[in-house]
């Protein structure tokens, strides 16, 4: 998607769809109301009788609009003249999204800015505006021998107040930057097990250090990671024809004296269980496991492609978990990179296995502080369905921060205690760590796992099993956590200016 700041009347604007509010109580937006001139009363007249009264959800489609420069008029319903809830506003602005492709039109003008967001502004509105008609316009065809031929919306205007001008285009600058980040992050999310291997996460990854030169990307292959003594990530690897892939990516907008922001990402191209396999239902979705090392990839393409003046490290562990004659088995005793044994006690319990050793790997950066973000455990699913990822953290203002990123994208986390008494959950007859910690509080236990290993430094890990993707007829996947991740860095870069 491309986008463009506009200036100048409602009905100046060439567009194939000119996008404008009512609010609550049929009141017609400024936008509209110029439009309503030109139309000589017609958008009054609609109003007036009912045909759109201004709720948030509502629409009304004008195919012409002689009088203006647009094909067409789109109103959308947008609340409170006063102010709507930013929650309320994502809702307007997807809804206008999604009408603009549901009509299959290739451009569309919105002046919904004009809106009064409580707490919010301008900026915040412009990107939220670009994510989500780059989030409406996104297909995954790639796939099809067929695909659809109907258009999305390719180029998005957005009419601004003359001293708004460059606020705004800065703003759309940075909404495009994370909207390709979460395209990049579900394009490969959705890309199925037999197409998305680690191998395959590796050629992704170099190609981004191929196109911004100011990615530094490394590929460990097995033969390094045993060399290090990646013992629990490797266990893991076992049972996989698929060779495990250990990729960092390391962007310094920071300048060299500043302590990197690392992320981590669960990169497990298949998750079939391992020999602890999972039932068949739905298993097709356990394609999805590497959403972590997506979301990152992602993250680290948008902060390079915004020049971001900070440093960030992307460390994506990539493994297939399969049950083969090498698959590790219950009870099998494994060592870790940080020296501490494992006892696997469950195979499906893989995540924590791989991430453990990256998290020790991620020392060696100096991290100011170190976030994974994993499709970790099914009981997240259960505990925050799919509105909110766990946040689990060792370190409270590092929590806090995510939390705020979180409600200020609408892409939230929610937070769940790490408290020692959990620990105990993990206690092995046989080795210094079990990898599972029965079935209660298993989003805990599983933070608690990675906690052993995350001791040396600021760290928060997001379970992500629930917001990743969409089950059911709209299966794909979501882009989060890259929104709350980038609004994260975004609030680091704007502390900082
Ligand atoms: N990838 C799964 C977690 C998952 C499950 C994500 C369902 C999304 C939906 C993870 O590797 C896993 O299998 N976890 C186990 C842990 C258990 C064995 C302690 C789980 O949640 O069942
Ligand atoms: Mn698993
Ligand atoms: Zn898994």
């Amino acid at each position: 998607m491309d986008t463009a700041i506009k200036r100048g009347t409602a009905r100046a604007q060439k567009t194939a769809c000119l996008v404008a509010g009512v609010h609550d109580g049929k009141q017609l937006s400024a936008a509209a109301a110029d439009l309503d001139h030109a139309l000589q009363g017609t958008l009054s007249r609609l109003v007036k009788r009912g045909d759109i009264t201004g709720k948030v959800g509502e629409t009304l489609l004008l195919p012409d609009a002689i009088g203006t420069r647009a094909e067409r008029i789109l109103l959308v319903g947008c609340g409170a003249l006063a102010g709507v809830q930013p929650a309320e506003y994502q809702q307007i602005i997807n809804k206008a999204a999604q009408t603009i492709n549901d009509l299959g039109l290739r451009d569309a003008t919105s002046t919904l800015n004009d809106c009064t967001v409580l707490e919010r502004d301008l900026a915040w509105k412009i990107s939220q505006t670009v994510l989500a008609f780059g989030g409406n316009a996104y297909r995954f065809n790639q796939l099809k021998s067929k695909p659809s031929k109907k258009p999305v919306c390719e180029r998005l205007q957005l009419l601004v107040a003359p001293a708004d001008f460059a606020a705004a285009q800065r703003a759309a600058g940075l909404g495009l930057g994370v909207a390709n980040g979460i395209k990049l992050s579900k394009d490969l999310a959705n890309l199925p097990g037999n197409h998305c291997t680690p191998r395959y996460l590796a050629t992704v990854a170099r190609g981004l250090g191929k196109t911004h030169k100011s990615l530094a990307v490394t590929v460990l292959e097995r033969a390094d990671m045993q060399a290090l003594g990646m013992g629990s990530l490797l266990a893991v690897a076992r049972g996989s024809a698929e060779a495990p892939k250990f990729i960092t990516l390391e962007y310094a907008g920071g300048g060299a004296k500043a302590r990197p922001v690392v992320l981590v990402g669960k990169g497990v191209t298949f998750d079939s269980g391992g020999i602890s396999i999972k039932p068949a239902p739905a298993m097709d979705e356990m394609k999805f496991d590497m959403t972590g090392a997506a979301s990152v990839l992602g993250v680290l393409q948008a902060v390079a492609e915004l020049a971001l003046p900070i440093n960030v490290v992307g460390i994506l562990p990539c493994v297939e978990n399969m049950p083969d004659g090498n698959a590790i088995k219950p009870g099998d005793v494994v060592t870790s990179l940080s020296g501490q044994t494992i006892e696997i006690l469950n195979t499906d319990a893989e995540g924590r296995l791989i991430l453990c050793d990256a998290l020790t790997y991620a020392k060696r950066f100096e991290p100011d502080v170190v976030i994974d973000i994993a499709t970790l455990t099914g009981a997240c699913v259960i505990a925050l369905g799919a509105h909110a990822s766990g946040l689990l953290s060792n370190h409270d203002d590092l929590a806090n921060e995510l939390l705020a990123a979180g409600q200020l994208s609408g892409d939230r986390a929610w937070r769940l205690p790490l408290w020692e008494d959990y620990q105990r959950q993990l206690d092995s007859n046989f080795a210094d760590i079990a990898n599972v910690g029965g079935r209660e509080a298993g989003t805990i236990t599983a933070a608690c796992f990675l906690s052993r290993f995350a001791k040396e430094y600021r760290w928060a890990h997001l379970d992500i099993a629930g917001t990743a993707w969409h089950s059911g007829k709209n299966k794909g996947a979501t882009g989060r956590p890259v929104p709350l991740l980038m609004e994260f860095l975004l609030s680091r870069v704007r502390a900082g200016a």
